[in-house]
């Protein structure tokens, strides 16, 4: 071996020493940093091995001396604290980039050792506390921090060194509140700046125009004032101008027009005024959104040739003139909203020449002409809205039925014509805002097919015809407005099926007959007014039920009682001289006599009243029919039915001979407790409930058995029996009823007092206190002795039971009869009935 090979042979071992030193160094350094970030990821740091070559982790580049000069774990997933630290020893390192994960922690001052690297991204993360000073990062190109956490004072002055910067972006990141930094006009090879949402404030510096390389300026979201300098016009290459949510103010500067390579430009919400004429020479913009500012003017008619316009927002503006009618037809044009302003002149008809449009916004404008054909062909069309302009002539079949229309706002304009059939292919369609128009005709049919819809105003315009009975099939209406139409016919009773409807607003229109008593159950329901047609009958009990916080039933033909439960809105009833009430001052006195198809019930319980024993076996009801006309002295001339659940040892006469004056005992809370001497000499207390009364339960059961009712096809045959409803419907409203007989007889109480809450009944005050058996105590009356608590509480587990909210889940009579028995509490026999102030139970057995 010669010497020279012998030397070079020296150099290329230690060379060889040093590369493996070096490469050890950095693996060290790597497995470090390994153990003190934790990746959520499993397998990400897999690769990073003691006895491996880091040359090869996953996410590691080195150079060709196998030092690592790059770490790339961006979007990794990873989580914890990065050891900032010893990361620096990696004395080659280049490019570090954690952007993308969920690291935190502070970050510690110290980058000094790191005076390699040129690409810093630690966006998108999790960290906390202040970003350090970092002026020895002097070879720093990319710098990466928005989005990232980092907080209070931002090292400004560090840019100072850091000339070679070309992407700087440290947005979204909560740092106190600071000037705009002179340091970065400096930054010349600059081509990428974002600084939106970090608290800057103060005027853009002038300067701002040396920063030619820059192709994207974002600083939205601060509190920027003053005017966009002029020397913005000398950022040739500028394709983003991002400068919204400002207070700017001033006009574009002359020039601005020279920005030939913007593609987007948004300075909406900030204060701008002047006219938009600069802006006619931007022909490559993509995206303008110039909305909620004080420009005026007129649009410039060249924005109707730009080729790649496809979001133009400049709603709430003081623009004027007409929109370019060519705007749109040659781009695949998205989104346009001019709402607003004061623009006039006829839609351009051709934004969605290309079938890409999704949504056309001009609301508040004085726009004129018709709504062009060609938007009958928008398949893509999500909103269309054009409320409060000026517009006329009659809508374009085809828009009605457009797939994935979500709104209709054509309100306040002058259109008229129908809605057609076609709307039954709006299948998307959950706001029809058609109010302040002179849209005529009948409803079609087909709007119970739109079953997407939420909202739908109708109001103020020359519809005729019936309501279609298909409206019920929208099960998702939450508000429907009606008035001011010429609707004639019934309100359909599918109404009640629309579950979701808060708002029914059908006043002012011709319509007849009854109001439905399924309005009664929607659960929602919130505001009815179906003042100024022609209702007639009576005001249904159902409405009872409803917790109204506007209700408005004034001139119409209604006649009856107005329920006592309603009469709290004083002035929803005026104008119907057939309404009676018993509260209401201006209303006739109600004659306390049942319509023609009202029952009185008579529940026969033996009971003690005060306190309480049920002589199950005595369980019975008497139906009475009474004519209205004819107010007789006494029960007996009334033509009862009897349906007992037991053989009885009396009859229905001992019964009704003994519901008189003399042989009153009480009166309770929806009735009068009768004593009633059998010829046995057994003593009876005979419950009557007043009709009155009954009515409001019998009938809000009723209402609630309803859609059982309504599946059936309504209530023709099977609903018309003898009492007036079926069989089968009445006996649950009559276990209902004495439901909240036996409630009031555990509890003591009426079905409505005051203590109960607003629009809650005896029912709902039950079930509010069922928490725990103390509470359940509590409710007991108190004139019921001790011994017989636990019996009421049987009792009352029975009331609850019957009073179910559902038909169906509510127990037969019979039932009940056998609960009641089971429960036993008939161990007295022999009751000795006494007027309320004396009470005595003489106990034989
Ligand atoms: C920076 O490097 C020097 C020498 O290489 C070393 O002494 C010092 O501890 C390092 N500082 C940090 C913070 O790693
Ligand atoms: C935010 O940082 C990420 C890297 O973390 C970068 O890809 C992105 O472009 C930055 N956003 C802006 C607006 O600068
Ligand atoms: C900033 O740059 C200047 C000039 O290049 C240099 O003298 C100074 O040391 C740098 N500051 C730091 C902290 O590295
Ligand atoms: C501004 O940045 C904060 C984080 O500091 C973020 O939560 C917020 O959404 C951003 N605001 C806007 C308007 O982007
Ligand atoms: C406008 O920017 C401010 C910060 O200056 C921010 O708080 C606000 O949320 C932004 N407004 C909108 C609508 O993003
Ligand atoms: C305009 O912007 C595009 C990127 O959108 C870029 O490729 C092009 O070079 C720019 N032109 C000028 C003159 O800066
Ligand atoms: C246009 O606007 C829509 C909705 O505002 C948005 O989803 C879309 O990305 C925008 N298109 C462009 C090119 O900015
Ligand atoms: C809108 O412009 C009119 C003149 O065209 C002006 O009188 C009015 O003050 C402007 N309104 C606003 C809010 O700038
Ligand atoms: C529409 O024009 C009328 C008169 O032509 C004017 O009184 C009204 O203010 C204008 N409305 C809007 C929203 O510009
Ligand atoms: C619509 O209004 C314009 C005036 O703005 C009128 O000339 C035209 O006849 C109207 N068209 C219809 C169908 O009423
Ligand atoms: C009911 O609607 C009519 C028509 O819109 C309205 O005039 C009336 O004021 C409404 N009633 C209430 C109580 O708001
Ligand atoms: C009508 O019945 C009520 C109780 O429902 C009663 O207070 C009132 O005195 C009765 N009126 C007449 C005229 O009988």
């Amino acid at each position: 071996m010669s010497p020279a090979s012998r030397i070079f042979g020296f150099f290329s071992l230690l060379v060889f020493c040093l590369f493996s030193f070096v490469s050890s160094d950095d693996l060290q350094v790597l497995l470090k940093t390994k153990s003190s970030i934790l990746d959520s990821n499993p397998g990400v740091l897999d690769s990073w091995k003691l006895n491996s070559s880091p040359c090869g982790f996953a996410g590691i580049t080195c150079d060709s001396r196998g030092s690592v000069t790059e770490i790339d774990l961006s979007h990794r997933g990873l989580y914890g604290k990065f050891p900032f630290d010893s990361v620096c020893e990696l004395q080659s390192l280049e490019k570090l980039s954690l952007g993308f994960n969920s690291l935190s922690g502070t970050v510690p001052s110290d980058w000094k050792n790191c005076t390699s690297l040129k690409y810093l991204d630690l966006g998108n993360n999790l960290f906390s506390g202040p970003f350090p000073e970092f002026s020895s990062l002097t070879q720093l190109q990319y710098l990466y921090l928005n989005s990232s956490a980092f907080s209070g004072v931002f090292p400004w002055k560090s840019l100072q060194n850091a000339t070679q910067l070309v992407v700087l972006s440290l947005g979204d990141n909560p740092f106190d509140t600071a000037p705009f930094p002179e340091e970065v006009v400096s930054l010349t090879k600059l081509s990428w700046l974002y600084l939106s949402n970090c608290s800057l404030t103060g005027k853009i510096p002038p300067a701002i125009g040396d920063l030619t390389e820059l192709q994207n300026l974002e600083i939205s979201d601060s509190g920027l004032t003053g005017e966009i300098p002029p020397g913005i016009v000398k950022l040739s290459k500028l394709w983003q101008l991002e400068i919204y949510n400002n207070s700017l103010t001033g006009k574009f500067p002359p020039g601005f027009g020279n920005l030939k390579n913007l593609t987007r430009l948004d300075a909406s919400a900030n204060s701008l005024e002047g006219d938009l004429s600069e802006l006619r020479f931007l022909t490559n913009l993509v995206s303008l959104q110039l909305f909620e500012n004080k420009f005026s003017g007129e649009i410039p008619p060249e924005f109707g040739e730009f080729k790649d316009l496809v979001n133009l927002s400049l709603y709430t503006n003081n623009l004027t003139g007409p929109l370019p009618q060519g705007l749109g037809s040659l781009a695949n044009f998205d989104f346009i909203d001019a709402s607003e302003n004061h623009l006039t002149g006829p839609i351009p008809p051709d934004m969605c020449k290309s079938g890409k449009m999704k949504a056309l916004l001009l609301l508040q404008n004085n726009l004129t002409g018709s709504i062009p054909e060609s938007y009958a062909n928008c398949l893509t069309l999500e909103r269309f809205r054009v409320s409060d302009n000026s517009l006329n002539g009659t809508v374009p079949a085809g828009l009605w039925g457009l797939p994935e229309l979500d709104i209709i706002d054509l309100a306040m304009n002058n259109f008229e014509g129908p809605v057609t059939a076609d709307i039954k292919n709006a299948k998307k369609l959950g706001t029809l805002y058609l109010g302040f128009n002179k849209f005529s005709d009948e409803l079609p049919e087909e709007i119970g097919h739109t079953e997407s819809l939420t909202k739908v105003e109708l109001n103020d315009n020359r519809f005729s015809g019936r309501i279609p009975s298909s409206i019920g099939k929208l099960k998702g209406l939450s508000s429907l407005k009606m008035q001011s139409n010429g609707f004639s016919g019934n309100i359909p009773d599918s109404i009640g099926s629309c579950s979701m409807l808060s708002d029914l607003n059908m006043a002012q229109n011709s319509l007849s007959g009854e109001i439905p008593h399924t309005l009664g159950s929607l659960p929602t329901l919130n505001a009815l007014n179906l003042s100024d047609n022609k209702l007639s009958g009576r005001i249904p009990e159902s409405l009872s039920s409803l917790k109204l916080s506007l209700l408005d039933l004034s001139n119409n033909r209604l006649s009856g009682r107005v329920p006592l439960s309603l009469s709290s809105y004083t002035g929803s009833f005026n104008g119907n001289p057939g309404l009676c009430s018993t509260t209401i001052k201006s209303f006739n006195r109600c004659i306390n006599t049942s319509g023609p198809h009202r029952d009185t019930r008579i529940f026969v319980l033996c009971i003690v009243f005060g306190s309480l024993i049920l002589l199950a076996s005595l369980v019975f009801f008497l139906y009475l029919k009474k004519s209205e006309k004819k107010e007789s002295r006494t029960l007996r001339h009334e033509s009862w039915s009897i349906k007992s659940f037991r053989r009885m040892t009396f009859t229905e006469d001992d019964i009704i001979d003994s519901i008189k004056e003399e042989n009153l005992i009480g009166r309770g809370g929806c009735g009068d407790v009768y004593r009633v001497v059998l010829g046995d000499g057994k003593e009876l207390a005979v419950k009557h409930i007043r009709s009155n009364s009954t009515d409001s339960f019998t009938q809000k059961n009723f209402s609630s058995a309803m859609p059982i009712l309504t599946e059936k096809e309504g209530r023709s045959k099977e609903f018309e029996t003898e009492y007036g409803y079926s069989s089968k419907v009445n006996e649950k409203c009559d276990v209902y009823s004495f439901g909240v007989v036996l409630m009031e007889l555990v509890t003591g109480k009426k079905p409505i007092e005051a203590e109960f809450g607003e629009s809650k009944d005896i029912v709902n005050w039950v079930s509010n206190n069922l928490k725990s058996k103390e509470s359940v105590m509590e409710i007991v009356d108190k004139k019921v002795g001790e011994m017989y608590r636990e019996d009421a509480i049987k009792i009352l587990r029975v009331a609850i039971l019957c009073t179910a909210r559902l038909p169906g889940l509510r127990p037969t009579m019979r039932s009940v009869v056998q609960m009641i028995e089971d429960a036993e509490p008939c161990r007295l026999m022999g009751i000795v009935i006494s007027k309320e102030s004396d009470l005595k139970i003489k106990e034989i057995s």
